[in-house]
């Protein structure tokens, strides 16, 4: 049995239907994530879920117990619901000590005085907060305070977890830490995790899988691999990965196996894509390539598109370079080794190879089978 179970979740705002009909479970200690543009309903289906927002259909039980229904009418408060929320303003009390922000939820319980001592000191060390528990809010920085706000919720126990875009409001590298501590933290105390965000490399790093949305529906449900490595649409596929992906329109010749097809752009350039077939009769297909499976050489190589560089950017780390394959036409973006930069120069000729990707049908949008993967379907 699932921990939460989301059944055919709709609420709407006037005429806006922010989420729409949305199901979905989610098992024991998982970590899932809302992950769209905004507006898509993430933070509209978190409250649902915090009971802060009544919906208009759908059900939604916490393991056994029912605490939304709207054909049989419950409605759970929030104070019933056994949950912690994180959101991303994290409202700290201004005028208690950390000590007493995090003490609170435990007195609401009427805990005994050393029993509250006990566990707010744990909470604190596991939080890397040891030593501040007799500053106030506006005596630590913003990721300290964050994590106080995590502390507070975590101290109570609650079952389910629930966060909005909880570490949105700090600095890039301040968010990197609290990501990692976030995750020990889930592997710690093993809550099950309901995580908002509209940042992919956060639901890439910390979740179990990721719920992709978009206008109030799920596009698809998996783990970070299947969603970066077989998104099941056009929407997913682009919506995943930095810099964009490659969607080339390209031409049927051959449904396969092999699938062989040309590039509209280009029909001098065919592909051969492995691993699957066309079925039924599209005759245009689009194939996507993530920049780092597009592989680069300075000189020919078997089964290589020749193609112009036309940009060539290193980033410390790693090198993007943008290519055209007719003079001034198709963009087609790569990612490599830093070192990429030492032997490509803008307006150079080079060799292109698409290592793996993905066909998806044109007019529905919708994947018909992944290429050039180890394992078919894997992750390989
Ligand atoms: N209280 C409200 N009244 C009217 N419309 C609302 C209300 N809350 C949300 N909406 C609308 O519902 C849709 C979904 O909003 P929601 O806040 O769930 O998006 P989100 O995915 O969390 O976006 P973001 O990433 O920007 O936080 C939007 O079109 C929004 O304008
Ligand atoms: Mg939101």
């Amino acid at each position: 049995m699932p921990d939460i179970w989301i059944k055919q979740l709709t609420k709407r705002f006037g005429a806006v239907t922010a989420v729409d009909g949305l199901t979905l479970e989610i098992g024991h200690g998982e970590f899932v994530t809302l992950l769209g543009p905004s507006g898509c309903g993430k933070t509209t289906t978190l409250r649902c879920l915090a009971g802060l927002e009544e919906p208009d259909a759908g059900e939604i039980f916490f393991g056994k117990r029912c605490v939304f229904s709207a054909q049989r009418g419950v409605f759970v408060p929030p104070g019933g619901r056994g949950i912690g929320l994180v959101f991303q303003n994290y409202a700290l009390w201004p005028h208690m000590t950390v000590f007493h922000n995090v003490a609170f939820g435990l007195r609401k319980k009427k805990l005994p005085r050393a029993e509250i001592r006990r566990r707010v000191m744990e909470i604190l060390n596991l939080l890397g907060l040891q030593g501040y528990e007799n500053r106030f809010p506006s005596e630590l920085s913003g990721g300290q305070q964050q994590r106080v706000a995590l502390a507070r919720m975590i101290v109570t126990e609650p079952e389910i977890l629930l966060f909005d875009e909880p570490l949105s409001n700090l600095d890039a590298k301040l968010r990197m830490t609290l990501r990692a501590e976030l995750k020990r933290l889930h592997a710690e105390i093993g809550a099950t995790t309901v995580y908002v965000t509209h940042d992919q490399v956060e639901a890439l790093t910390l979740s179990t899988r990721i719920a992709v949305m978009n206008l109030g529906i799920v596009q698809q449900v998996g783990s970070p691999a299947e969603v970066y490595h077989h998104p099941a649409n056009l929407f997913v596929a682009e919506f995943m990965g930095n810099p964009s992906t490659n969607l080339l329109r390209t031409r049927v010749l051959d449904p396969g196996p092999p699938t062989r097809v040309a590039l509209e752009a280009d029909p001098t350039v065919t592909l051969v894509l492995e691993g699957g077939k066309i079925e039924g009769d599209a005759e245009e297909v689009i194939v996507n390539v993530r920049p780092e499976d597009v592989e680069i050489s300075a000189s020919p190589m078997e089964g290589g598109i020749a193609a112009g560089l036309s940009a060539v950017l290193p980033t410390g780390s790693e090198c993007v370079t943008y290519l055209r394959l007719r003079e001034g036409e198709y963009e087609i973006v790569s990612k490599g080794p830093e070192e990429m930069h030492l032997y490509l120069e803008p307006n150079q000729r080079v060799w292109i190879r698409f290592k793996r990707g993905n066909v998806f049908d044109e007019e529905s949008g919708t994947l018909l089978f992944s290429f050039g993967f180890k394992v078919p379907g894997g992750k390989g």
